[in-house]
């Protein structure tokens, strides 16, 4: 199978993910919660597992609290936060992640949400966004589109946010590490991150980096090992907002993903940026419509004509090839290029794909083109 879907989910592990889930299944124990050895061992991996996603990140004041995806994160930045009466303003770029929190606290009146739209050229209107930040309360946007591999400013937006005292929410699914966000310079209020796409984890495993002023409300309530003799649910961050078992080796395999990440990143930046070239410059020398540019994070989207977007996915699968067809959970982005019927087919490349995966998809493609227009 040549798999071109990492941006659902990166196929390529690092050893050091593979022996760290290994580990666990063979050593599992309750960290944070028994004081045996073992539990402490978890516990302390945990904890290694925060200390480090805090520095590559460049979040000094910050929390990390776990979660098991990065919709979870996001569920918890915006519910815990919004209050009612806020005004948020998020863009079409973004994912069902973003957009049905936001939609579902806008219909029970509880925000004035904005939506700043795309450009001709399948964009964030900076301009739109610069003045909408003006005005708002909280900012909500992707670091990275994950259908397009758009992403805006972040340091302008950031700057933006800073003057006018709001919120800064980043959805770090498809953008980290390849965004390189500097959480602190860029004046992140709370980063979503997901363990199993450009970290190299493993599926049920993401994080809420939060600056420490940033008072949340929890989403779950339950246990956490602490002040265990009240009933009312404590409030320190990052544990209290973590009631429930942690899947601890899922987290030692973020860790560990995450060290082998950040440190390939500018390997991982270059490959990207030349296989989205050629595939952008194949795909438009076979006549197709191509949606994405060049960019950092191994997206490219397109169609065949008019063609359903999921008969050509499986066509590309009989071929041995896996990739993503649909809308992506964006359904904003398909409003905007006129594809929320059609879908829209979406490559995108993991770290171990070279040129040659670039031809043999191209080939392959060809021939899917071939038979289509033979039947026309
Ligand atoms: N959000 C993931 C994707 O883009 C699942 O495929």
């Amino acid at each position: 199978m040549l798999y071109l879907d990492n941006a659902a989910t990166s196929r390529f592990k690092p050893q050091a993910v593979v022996d760290a889930i290994n580990f666990d299944l063979r050593h599992s124990a309750n960290g944070g919660r028994s004081g045996h050895s073992d539990a402490i061992e978890a516990n302390l991996k945990i904890e290694a597992c925060r200390e480090y996603l805090k520095s590559a990140l460049n979040a000094k004041s910050a929390d990390v609290i776990f979660t098991k995806s990065c919709t979870e994160a996001l569920n918890l930045a915006l519910f815990g936060l919004i209050k009612g009466g806020e005004k948020v303003v998020t863009t079409a770029l973004d994912h069902n992640s973003v957009l049905r929190p936001l939609f579902h606290l806008k219909n029970k009146n509880l925000i004035f949400l904005r939506v700043v739209g795309l450009t001709r050229e399948h964009k964030v209107d900076e301009k739109e966004l610069l003045e909408a930040i003006d005005q708002a309360d909280i900012i909500v946007l992707t670091a990275a589109s994950n259908v397009l591999g758009e992403s805006v400013n972040l340091k302008e937006v950031g700057e933006a946010a800073r003057n006018a005292g709001a919120i800064l929410i980043v959805d770090g699914a498809q953008g980290v590490p390849c965004a390189n966000i500097d959480f602190d310079e860029c004046n992140v209020s709370m980063l979503a991150l997901a363990g199993h796409k450009g970290l190299h984890g493993v599926q049920g495993t993401g994080a809420l980096v939060k600056r420490k002023d940033i008072k949340l409300s929890p989403l779950i309530f339950g246990g956490t090992g602490t002040s265990s003799s009240d009933v009312i649910q404590p409030a320190s961050s990052p544990e209290d907002f973590e009631a429930g078992t942690q899947f601890a080796g899922g987290i030692a395999a973020l860790h560990q993903g995450a060290m082998w990440s950040f440190s390939h990143v500018d390997e991982t930046i270059k490959n990207y940026l030349n296989l989205t070239k050629s595939t952008v410059y194949n795909l438009k020398n076979m006549g197709l419509t191509v949606y994405s540019e060049q960019n950092p994070y191994g997206i490219v989207s397109f169609n065949l004509n008019d063609a359903d977007s999921a008969i050509v996915a499986q066509l590309l699968d009989f071929a041995g090839i896996a990739v993503r067809s649909g809308l992506h959970c964006a359904p904003l982005v398909h409003e905007h290029l006129g594809t929320t019927m059609q879908g829209a087919v979406r490559i995108s490349f993991g770290v171990e794909n070279t040129k040659s995966d670039v031809l043999r998809f191209s080939s392959s493609l060809e021939k899917i083109i071939r038979k289509f227009s033979s039947r026309a």
